[in-house]
């Protein structure tokens, strides 16, 4: 063939749905802060000092070293995921008042997965997503590429009827779908919902008649405060278990092991489990098996600890954090004393953009953090930003923290 006069346009050939999937700006600017004399509050990933490295090394040898469960580590898996790894999770679950069985579960690719099926299985264009304001970057940005509305979920009291959301997501040219939610020690907030609240929301979506996704990757890295049982497992209880429960929970495996070898799972009832066990099949067939193996391996003889582990860990960089807050914020600036997770949510008194402010602080203080607005579907929410506090070490931390808070001393004027 004679190479073509006419250069391939793209752009005219992508689906409409397209439209609605572009970079984030902000995922764009904190790819340049990859620079080594910059203290990152930014990324929210989990240290790698944590990564149970030599068992996860060991684990992979004990099966490459056994033929027949080589075999089966390097073929196809099922699309419901691996038998053991599920059952694990099942008594897993039990433990956080869930009881559920094998049927009732679905291995994918990290709770991201999830929520790109979850949106997916849901959302027509034009239909209504309940979310938090602010809410986690990635659920808006799997759900976004299926053309949806957002709607803010009520924090609290609310003067707005259960017939003002159905109006408003009709006025949309849709119907209201679903409500997602990160319950405890939120990305990006910190927050943890308190047990009226998680009542209250439950009787949200059961006037409204919608179901809950409950994201919770960070749910076993509390530090302090009383353990919160889950929205799946009080709906649970109030409907007389799994199967009538309208709760959809996510976990993750990332965030207590390693995110590298993606392993997270969909907690749901049987119809719904078989749907996206349809969606799996379609989008990747299964996780990978070997990946799988190991996670089941590490999730049965070293949970707990790796979980204690990760707690004290963690725990001594939340404290110096807020410390280095208390220390060095001037007036006016308040923020999130999260119980547990990797955030904290800092909000700048009215008027000061922390996203024009990230600049001066990258440039000038050498610190970096996300700007809060990213994680409002209606893009507001100028006057605040997410610090995390899991990769600095504790000196990086009060250092950073000194130079954001002479910064915004400065800016405060
Ligand atoms: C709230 C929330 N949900 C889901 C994810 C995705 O996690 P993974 O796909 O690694 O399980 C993250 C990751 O940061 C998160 O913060």
């Amino acid at each position: 063939m004679t190479p073509q006069e006419t250069p391939m346009d793209w752009g005219t050939r992508y689906a409409a749905r397209m439209a609605g999937m572009k970079a984030s700006e902000i995922r764009e600017l904190l790819k340049l802060l990859d620079q080594p004399d910059i203290i990152s509050f930014a990324g929210g990933i989990p240290d790698p000092a944590l990564f149970p490295q030599a068992e996860i090394a060991q684990t992979y040898a004990q099966i490459c070293g056994d033929r027949a469960l080589f075999d089966a580590a390097l073929q196809y898996s099922v699309s419901e995921g691996d038998a053991g790894l599920r059952q694990w999770i099942v008594s897993y679950m039990a433990k956080r008042g869930v009881t559920c069985g094998p049927e009732n579960i679905l291995i994918t690719n990290g709770s991201q997965q999830a929520l790109e099926f979850l949106g997916r299985m849901f959302l027509s264009p034009k239909d209504t997503a309940m979310v938090e304001a602010p809410t986690y970057l990635g659920a808006l940005q799997a759900f976004s590429a299926m053309e949806p509305v957002y709607d803010t979920l009520p924090n609290g009291a609310t003067n707005r009827t259960v017939a003002s959301y159905r109006d408003k997501a009709g006025a949309a040219g849709g119907v209201l779908k679903f409500a997602y939610v990160v319950p405890d020690f939120a990305n990006p907030t910190g927050h943890t919902l308190n047990i009226e609240e998680r009542r209250e929301l439950l009787q949200f979506a059961s006037d409204l008649n919608i179901p809950v996704i409950e994201d919770s990757p960070y749910v076993a890295l509390r530090y302090d405060g009383q353990e919160v049982p889950m929205l799946q497992a009080l709906d649970c209880e109030d409907q007389g278990g799994i199967e009538s429960s309208r709760v959809i929970s996510l976990g993750s495996f990332s965030k207590v092991f390693t995110p590298g070898l993606r392993v997270g799972w969909i907690c749901a009832p049987t119809e719904v489990i078989g749907k996206l066990t349809l969606m799996k099949q379609a989008s990747d067939l299964s996780n990978s098996a070997i990946n799988q193996r190991v996670i089941a391996t590490l999730a049965t003889t070293r949970f707990d600890q790796q979980v204690a582990q990760g707690i004290a860990h963690y725990r001594v960089k939340r404290d110096a954090m807020l410390d280095a807050l208390e220390r060095h914020m001037p007036d006016g600036v308040t923020w999130s004393k999260p119980e547990g997770g990797l955030f904290i949510w800092v909000t700048l008194p009215e008027g000061l953009d922390a996203t024009a402010l990230l600049q001066q602080a990258v440039e000038q203080a050498r610190v970096a953090y996300v700007p809060g607005h990213a994680f409002f579907a209606d893009g507001s929410g100028r006057n605040t930003l997410r610090l995390s506090f899991s990769l600095p070490s504790v000196d990086a931390i009060e250092d950073g923290i000194a130079k954001l808070g002479a910064l915004l001393k400065k800016a405060t004027g």
